[in-house]
């Protein structure tokens, strides 16, 4: 069957896709790139806050057309709706005519059963059963190609913030086998990536018998070809000693701490069960910047969470201002329907409330990586380049060591390679340099 897929949200539902690919291409299915042509289209979806659920039912509402003009054709297209939004909303998403398909993050091993069932039957199908055990353990991931790839390293998580959906829609936390990562590293850096970015809700929590997080990540980067490690995202609750070392110490891995602190106030935090206060993350930071001196910090914030005062929200600015990340993706609170918070407090932070602080926390935001941004001017950074820059044939574009976008004038060099580019100019959001005359480092 031909098979179009889409995919919404994180980088682990990116991960999962490439899952879903590979079981639906042992099965015989083709992926197509083009939705027109397609027997099957599947939406891979985010829940974490409304306006994910949103698009989503806007991308519906858009395929309904395409359904009734195959059908005047004798074709019945199949549409179905994979990941978070399946697990968390169930049978009540049958309620958009469009669908014929609903499949949770644990159940694609069943795909190609329920998509023939579907085909044969015309009946509505769903799988949105959560598991303690599905690593996906055997299946390959099917990559679209590209310089980095994604690895979810676990699934799944036990932390129970009040203000998130994912230990629902996603379940318990299970760690995948250190050697089932090892080798997958392995065959990628075989087939020519040079960067892998591994993945967990809480990366901290990785446990094995072969290991913790730290004994895994030295492992990764130690595999010849490999030449950056990422990882995202450690919680500031349970972050080791071991990790920072190996941060610190191994070249390949990437000096890029994501941390995300969510609220400046020890109430708040509290409430959104984070389980450390400000001193504390505050006492963590500055021993990350003690070990690793150049680290790029970055991190998540939430503005309007229930009861959050104006004070409070000054808290989470004066935060900012002490710990000065590089960037922050800055969020309103959305409340999600069965989670801690949406039972026990009234989403009582007005829209135009919202709206105040998360500006006020963008500009005190933009200003600061501005500003941190500049200081690179002049600098060289070592960039692992990705491919034409947009909007500009004659730029390409890549990434420093901390995440930065850079972006510089050349259109041969290769995708994958390592070049050294002088800072001349910088954004809040991006650097502009030169590539350095000195030949490229490759990264093989
Ligand atoms: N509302 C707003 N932001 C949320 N996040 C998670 N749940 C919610 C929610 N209900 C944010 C957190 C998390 C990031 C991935 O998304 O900041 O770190
Ligand atoms: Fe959600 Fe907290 Fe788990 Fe992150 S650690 S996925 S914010 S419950």
């Amino acid at each position: 069957m031909k098979v179009y897929l889409e995919t919404y949200g994180c980088q682990m539902n990116q991960y999962d896709s490439e899952l879903i690919r590979s079981i639906l291409q042992a099965s015989g299915d083709e992926l197509i790139s083009r939705i027109e042509k397609a027997e099957v289209v599947l939406i891979n979806t985010c829940a974490i806050r409304e306006n994910a659920h949103r698009k989503i039912y806007g991308r519906l509402d858009l395929l309904r057309p395409l359904k009734k003009r195959l059908k005047r054709q004798g074709q019945d297209l199949v549409v179905g709706l994979l990941g978070c939004m399946a697990q968390n909303l169930k049978q009540d998403l049958f309620k958009h005519p469009v669908l014929n398909l609903v499949v949770g993050p644990d159940n694609y091993r069943a795909l190609p059963k329920l998509i023939a069932r579907v085909k044969k039957q015309g009946s509505k199908e769903i799988d949105a059963n959560l598991s303690e055990y599905e690593t996906y353990r055997g299946v390959a991931p099917a990559r679209v190609e590209g310089v980095n790839a994604w690895i979810a390293i676990m699934r799944g998580c036990d932390n129970f913030c009040s203000f998130c959906v994912v230990p629902y829609t996603r379940g318990r936390e299970r760690s995948r086998e250190i050697d089932d990562v090892l080798e997958e590293v392995t065959s990628l850096a075989a087939q020519g990536y040079r960067q892998v970015t591994l993945l967990g809700q809480n990366v901290n929590s990785y446990r094995t018998e072969g290991g913790t997080f730290a004994d895994l990540i030295r492992r990764v980067a130690d595999i010849p070809g490999m030449m950056r490690v990422r990882f995202t995202s450690p919680h500031p609750k349970d972050f080791p000693q071991a990790l920072l070392e190996a941060i610190s110490t191994h070249p390949h891995i990437c000096k890029h701490v994501h941390l995300p602190l969510q609220a400046g106030s020890d109430r708040i935090l509290d409430l959104m069960n984070r389980t450390y206060h400000i001193k504390e993350y505050m006492a963590l930071v500055n021993k990350i910047r003690e070990m690793i001196p150049d680290v790029i910090l970055t991190t998540d914030i939430i503005v309007g969470f229930p009861g959050e005062t104006g004070e409070e929200s000054r808290e989470t600015a004066e935060v900012m201002e002490s710990v000065r990340f590089d960037s922050a993706y800055i969020f309103k609170y959305s409340e999600r329907k069965g989670t801690i918070a949406a039972r026990e407090f009234a989403d009582d932070v007005s829209a135009e409330d919202k709206k105040d602080r998360i500006v006020r926390l963008f500009d005190i935001q933009r200003r600061i990586s501005l500003e941190k941004h500049k200081g690179l001017i002049g600098q060289k950074v070592e960039v692992l380049i990705e491919g034409a820059a947009e909007k500009r044939s004659d730029h390409q574009m890549g990434k420093s060591d901390g995440n930065h976008t850079v972006i510089f004038p050349a259109t041969s060099l290769t995708p994958g390679s390592l070049v050294f580019v002088e800072i001349m100019e910088a954004s809040a959001g991006t650097l502009y340099g030169n590539p350095l005359p000195t030949p490229a480092l490759t990264c093989i």
